[in-house]
């Protein structure tokens, strides 16, 4: 399997075009089922990567470290509080330095405002590829392997109704990163996106501009509402999910008056029946269950969360594999 994009930066789904993001989803689906074959997959035999965690992770570590050990490499876990750049070590030498013991770098920084341009200095001057693992703008392995199992469960998304839902959650001020992802790529591929949430969790306007012209060029839409009910009705797939107010307030408190007053924003039972009969219920992880939604959901019959987080894993391989590689 040949790395076909080399060195190139995984930031953002944005910078990646239709055909190449295309791509990569047939080769997590074919790493995919290597794996539950039990084929070998050494693509990347010896190569190394490193892992840079200004937060807490299940999904993106552990995707990614055994990912690269199927791959036949192996990842070094960096919990960046023992790392120099808590000393203020800059992104440049971090960046300089890490690519030259391996072939690939890839962080997580949510915090607002400085995550993404962290991950972009590094990019700057690495010489291997810098991986995204979510940033405070952006999430694009979960992006990818949030498409890839629409594409599993649904097949063909054009025109599908995806509701992008912000849900009530108290565990921490989370990241828009999740939401942003979506609604920017699923309408390249002719999804009819609706983003509902409270006043308040409004998505930056760029973002929003950008979906519509995603949309336009794509044959998908983007519909904004504040009405929960109208994001449910007759949905193919709801995605209800805390995000933080980072847009309006950039305090880091996480319970505040905007929040306690949108307590009904809760994924139930009641609002399941308003979509369609075969409506498929996802979320990234980890759910806040009984606040985001009610277990009878995220346990039912229309959830595909366990498959959603599979998938994690084959994407993670698909852009390790088609990034890194000899220098
Ligand atoms: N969905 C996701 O990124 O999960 P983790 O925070 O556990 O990595």
């Amino acid at each position: 399997m040949e790395p076909i994009y080399k060195g190139k930066h995984f930031i953002t789904l944005e910078d990646w075009d239709k055909s190449e993001i295309d791509k990569l989803l047939d080769v997590s689906k074919t790493l995919k089922q290597k794996f539950l074959s039990n084929v070998e997959t050494e693509y990347l035999k010896h190569k190394t990567a490193f892992l840079m965690f200004f937060e807490q992770s299940t999904r993106t570590r552990n995707s990614m470290e055994s990912g690269l050990a199927q791959l036949g490499g192996h990842a070094t876990f960096l919990d960046t509080s023992t790392m120099q750049i808590s000393h203020g070590e800059s992104a440049k030498d971090t960046a300089v330095i890490l690519s030259s013991y391996g072939h690939g770098i890839a962080a997580r920084n949510c915090f607002w405002g400085i995550g993404n341009r962290y991950l972009r200095e590094m990019a700057t001057y690495s010489t291997v590829p810098v991986m995204n693992l979510q940033c405070d703008l952006y999430h694009p392995m979960q992006g990818l392997a949030d498409l890839m199992t629409i594409q599993e469960v649904k097949g063909e998304t054009k025109n599908l109704k995806v509701s992008v839902i912000w849900a009530y959650a108290e565990s921490h001020k989370k990241p828009i990163s999740v939401p942003v992802t979506q609604v920017l790529l699923f309408p390249r591929y002719g999804i009819d996106v609706t983003l509902a949430y409270p006043k308040g969790y409004q998505l930056p306007d760029w973002v929003i501009e950008k979906a519509r012209k995603n949309a336009a060029e794509n044959g998908g839409s983007l519909t904004i509402t504040h009405d929960i009910e109208i994001a449910f009705k007759d949905a193919d797939i709801v995605i209800p999910k805390n995000w933080g107010s980072w847009v309006s307030n950039q305090s880091t408190d996480v319970i505040d008056d905007t929040l306690t007053a949108n307590r009904g924003w809760k994924c139930t039972e009641k609002l399941m029946k308003l979509a369609k009969k075969d409506v498929k219920y996802m979320h990234a992880l980890p759910a806040d269950r009984e606040n985001e939604v009610e277990n009878s959901v995220i346990d039912g019959e229309h959830s595909i969360v366990y498959q959603e987080a599979e998938n994690r894993l084959h994407t993670a391989k698909a852009v390790m594999a088609m990034t890194m590689g000899n220098k």
